[in-house]
C-alpha cells in the first residue's frame, strides 16, 4: 500500500518516561483525505509530527509512499519533507522579513528551482484569493490571509502528502470555512493525501474518514 503507514507507534516523553501514543497504527490510503480528532493532550499533534517525519517515534515505524522514515538519515528526512511532505501549522510562521511571494517560494529557492516557482506560486495566491499579499509583509496580512499563503507555502513544491495541525484553529468561520474549501479542492483536484487536526466536528465532517484519538490511542475510525 504506497500512502501513510503508521505501525505500532509508541512515544514517550520525560523521566520517568510516559507513553503519550500507545500502540498507534494507520494506514493512509493515497488520495485520502482524513480528519484527526480528540480532546486536548490526546497526542494528535505529536502522531501528526511523527508522521511526517518531524519527529521520532519511541518504537514502531512510519512509512511514506512504501519508505520507512526511520531508516533514513536526516538528511534524507530533510529532503523527503522538502519535496513530499507539506505542513500547515496552527499559527502560520512565516518569515517576517520576507513578503508572502517570498514566503511561498522559500522551499523552492533552496533546491534551485526558484524563478520557475514563482508563476506556480503566483497561480496558487490567485487560486486562494491572496494575490493582494504578494508584496505585502506577514505583519500587514489578516490572520486568515497569513494562513492562506502559508498554505500555498505548503504546496509549493506539490506535496503527495499534506499534514496540517489544527489549520482553522486561530482562524473566524468565514476563514475557517475558506482553508476547509482548499484542502477539499487540492485533495480532489490534484489528489493530495491529506490528514488534519480539528476541534471542529463540522470541519471533521468534511474529510472522507476521521480518526478519534482518546488518550494515546485511536478509539473509533468513522
Ligand atoms: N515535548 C514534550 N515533552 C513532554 N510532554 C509532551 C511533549 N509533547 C507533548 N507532550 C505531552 O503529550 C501529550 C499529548 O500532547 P499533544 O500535543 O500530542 O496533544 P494534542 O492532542 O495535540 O492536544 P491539543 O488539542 O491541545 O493540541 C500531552 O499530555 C503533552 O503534555
Ligand atoms: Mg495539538
Amino acid at each position: 500500500m504506497l500512502g501513510i503507514e503508521a505501525k505500532n507507534i509508541f512515544k514517550s516523553f520525560g523521566t520517568p518516561p510516559q507513553d503519550i501514543l500507545k500502540d498507534v497504527s494507520l494506514d493512509i490510503t493515497v488520495g485520502d483525505f482524513v480528519a484527526l480528532t480528540g480532546k486536548s493532550g490526546s497526542g494528535k499533534s505529536t502522531f501528526l509530527y511523527i508522521v511526517s517525519g518531524l519527529d521520532n517515534p519511541t518504537s514502531g515505524d512510519v512509512k511514506l509512499s512504501g519508505t520507512s522514515l526511520l531508516g533514513m538519515n536526516s538528511a534524507e528526512i530533510h529532503c523527503l519533507r522538502n519535496t513530499s511532505i507539506g505542513f500547515v501549522f496552527q499559527f502560520h510562521y512565516l518569515l517576517p522579513e520576507l513578503t508572502g511571494l517570498e514566503n511561498i517560494t522559500m522551499p523552492a529557492r533552496k533546491t534551485g528551482t526558484h524563478k520557475a516557482m514563482e508563476e506556480y506560486a503566483l497561480h496558487l495566491m490567485e487560486s486562494f484569493s491572496v494575490l493582494h499579499c504578494k508584496d505585502k509583509f506577514p505583519s500587514q496580512m489578516s490572520g486568515g490571509e497569513g494562513q492562506r499563503v502559508a498554505i500555498a507555502r505548503a504546496l509549493i513544491q506539490k506535496p503527495k502528502f499534506l499534514f496540517a495541525d489544527e489549520p482553522t484553529g486561530n482562524l473566524d468561520t468565514i476563514n475557517g470555512d475558506k482553508v476547509m474549501e482548499i484542502f477539499k479542492r487540492i485533495n480532489k483536484e490534484d489528489g493530495t493525501t491529506i490528514l488534519f487536526v480539528t476541534h471542529d466536528p463540522d470541519y471533521a465532517a468534511l474529510a472522507s474518514r476521521r480518526v478519534h484519538m482518546i488518550d494515546g490511542k485511536i478509539a473509533e475510525i468513522s
